[in-house]
């Protein structure tokens, strides 16, 4: 098992990933100090992981929560069917959420921790790879709004995060392309050696390779933990970590929730993101190549999907948490390994770039 601490002062937090650690008792119940216990999975989790980690806590008042799977669900409406159920079973303060299952899941739980009376602990237990390496470090939860993505939400800490690498035997192949997107992300914009450890080990990857997949795991967790504890509220460096969001979140707003993956869209994005550092002289066209490559290996898409204008772009664009004062920021790339901090940029540069990725069709 390897071990990593999200350094927050009082609110600091472990991360434990390895295999088979759902089938740890101690581990599983270390952050979980309370009687009161929910679990909100989805509907395609609860069938392979929900008994084994619901056996850890049979002493307690447990209540499980089964929601419908997808992107179309992380919603407000799903966040009070959690507030009904905890009201209901009149769980108190110091109640626990257990988040068992993806980005989505684990997003839309930590919001309702954040939000239900004021605040209960919560632990969070991902199931993807995307979860693994990105969603469920960091605190950042939300639901979505029909206007925006992720527009809603809080800065909530969970108590604890335990990855159990063991459940990625169980997701599809896209999936985990999709959660590679995020890990090539941490290598884009501050880990030079890691892009290039990428670049080595993508096959590995692909196809599953555990001591591949742990290394990934690991070294994305502790960039996202330094990113958090130097930055946790977004003021500076974290921003960084939305390489290929703004365009991402975009693409999957102007789509609908759920048409194209979280991971494929960022993977999409990140590629314009790149373009448009070429326009401005900080990448070079060789650079973008290279990026291309790794996402192709990766098995992601590299081309915006058919359905969008440059002005859907920018209309969608327009609501980034990035901005400021309606004025549209990106984070765009130095070289590779280095990210700028949000950059204003020429709408002009930035039609060119979607103009261009469009006319592709
Ligand atoms: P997801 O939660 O929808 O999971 C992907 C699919 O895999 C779903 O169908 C899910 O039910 C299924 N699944 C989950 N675990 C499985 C398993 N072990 N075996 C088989 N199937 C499994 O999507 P995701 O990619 O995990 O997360 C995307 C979400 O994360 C987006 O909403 C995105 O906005 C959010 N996100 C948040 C942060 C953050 O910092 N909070 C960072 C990145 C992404
Ligand atoms: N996934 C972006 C962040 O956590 O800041």
């Amino acid at each position: 098992m390897r071990h990593l601490m999200v350094e927050l002062g009082d609110r600091r937090y472990p991360i434990a990933i390895g295999p088979w650690l759902f089938d740890d008792h101690d581990l599983m119940t270390r952050d979980v100090a309370s009687r009161q216990v929910m679990i909100v999975t989805n509907d395609v989790v609860a069938p392979l992981y929900l008994t084994k980690v619901k056996s850890h806590f049979d002493d307690r008042q447990l209540e499980t929560i089964i929601l419908p799977d997808g992107e179309a669900f992380k919603t407000m409406e799903a966040a009070m069917t959690i507030f009904d159920r905890l009201l209901q079973h009149k769980f108190s303060r110091t109640a626990h959420l257990i988040a068992l299952g993806g980005g989505v899941i684990g997003d839309l739980a930590g919001f309702a921790a954040a939000c239900y009376q004021r605040g209960i602990p919560f632990v969070q237990m991902p199931t993807t790879l995307l979860s693994q390496v990105d969603s469920s470090v960091g605190g950042k939860t939300a639901v979505n709004h029909a206007l925006g993505k992720n527009m809603i939400g809080a800065f909530y800490q969970p108590k604890a995060v335990i990855a159990d690498m063991s459940t990625l035997s169980t997701l599809k192949d896209r999936e985990l392309s999709a959660g590679l997107a995020e890990v090539i992300k941490y290598g884009l914009i501050r880990d030079l050696q890691f892009f290039e450890w990428l670049e080595v080990n993508m096959e590995a990857l692909v196809a599953r390779d555990p001591e591949a997949l742990a290394s990934a795991v690991e070294r994305s967790c502790q960039n996202k933990a330094e990113v958090v504890a130097l930055d946790e509220r977004e003021m500076g460096e974290r921003a960084t970590l939305n390489l290929g969001h703004t365009f991402g979140h975009a693409i999957e707003t102007g789509l609908g929730y759920g048409a194209v993956l979280h991971g494929e869209a960022v993977a999409i994005g990140t590629l314009l993101a790149a373009d448009l550092s070429c326009r401005l002289g900080y990448l070079k066209v060789t650079d973008i190549e290279r990026i291309k490559r790794l996402l192709i290996r990766a098995r992601l898409p590299t081309t915006v999907p058919p359905g969008l204008s440059p002005h859907d772009f920018l209309e969608h664009m327009a609501v980034d948490k990035k901005n400021v004062e309606g004025q549209l920021r990106l984070i765009l790339l130095k070289r590779i390994g280095e990210a700028h901090l949000p950059m204003q940029v020429e709408l002009n540069l930035i039609l060119q770039t979607l103009s261009s990725a469009i006319a592709l069709h």
